[in-house]
């Protein structure tokens, strides 16, 4: 099943990129570079320029309309402010999903990415009737570990020179939430291509 093309929080809107967005996420990165670059393999090719970061969302827009793999913009409510990136990942074993996110530099520990990582989960286990979501972080980013820390998915392995990053190969550290101790913790909105509210 494909998941929703856009997810309302409290506080965001989650929704699947338009390269209309190009220009706005190009302004956020370039204001975030030394964060991201610090953890983050793709920032070391940013910033794009506005055409390229267009046929980049180009093609996230295709991955997820193709059911493939599954990039958003967040937002803030009224959709004026890039407050960040994450995705869904269908890259993990089957009945599963990973969770990835970045927060604009500007905005941070305000508990965005908890936030929308709440938010997604929910999605996986009520909209995607998943029975497993994951979080791979590397053993360094302790900001990162914070969020699956928080929602109370469980540290079930850390995996030695499995963990590319900016620094070199390193130790991935994995979290995750199963169906069975899953508690929704947040109010959320979700609507499918059709914009058909299915959470
Ligand atoms: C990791 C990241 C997404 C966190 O975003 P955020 O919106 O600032 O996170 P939150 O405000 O939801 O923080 C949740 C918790 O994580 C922990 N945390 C977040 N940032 C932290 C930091 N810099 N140092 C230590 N702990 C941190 C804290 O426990 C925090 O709770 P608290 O603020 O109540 O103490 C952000 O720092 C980021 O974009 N980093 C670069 C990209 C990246 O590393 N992505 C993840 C790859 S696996």
């Amino acid at each position: 099943m494909i998941p929703p093309y856009r997810v309302v929080t409290p506080r965001l809107v989650l929704r699947c990129w338009q390269p209309t967005d190009a220009p706005r996420v190009v302004e956020s990165i370039t204001a975030s570079l030394d964060h991201l670059r610090a953890t983050m393999l793709w920032a070391a090719n940013e910033p794009q320029s506005v055409e390229d970061k267009a046929q980049l969302l180009r093609k996230f827009r295709g991955q997820f309309d193709l059911g493939q793999d599954f990039i958003y913009g967040v937002f803030d409510r009224d959709e004026a402010n890039v407050l960040g990136g994450c995705g869904l990942h269908p890259r993990v074993y089957e009945g599963g999903i990973e969770i990835g996110y970045w927060i604009d530099a500007r905005h941070l520990r305000q508990g965005y990415a908890t936030e929308l990582t709440a938010a997604l989960t929910r999605v996986c286990f009520e909209v995607l009737k998943l029975d497993r979501v994951e979080i791979h972080v590397h053993l360094d980013n302790l900001a990162s570990q914070g969020i699956p820390k928080k929602l109370g998915f469980i540290h079930e392995a850390t995996l030695g020179r499995r963990c590319p990053s900016p620094n070199g190969v390193g130790a991935r550290t994995i979290w995750t939430m199963f169906r069975d101790a899953y508690q929704p913790t947040i109010a959320v909105e979700a609507f499918d291509c059709l914009d058909r509210r299915v959470l």
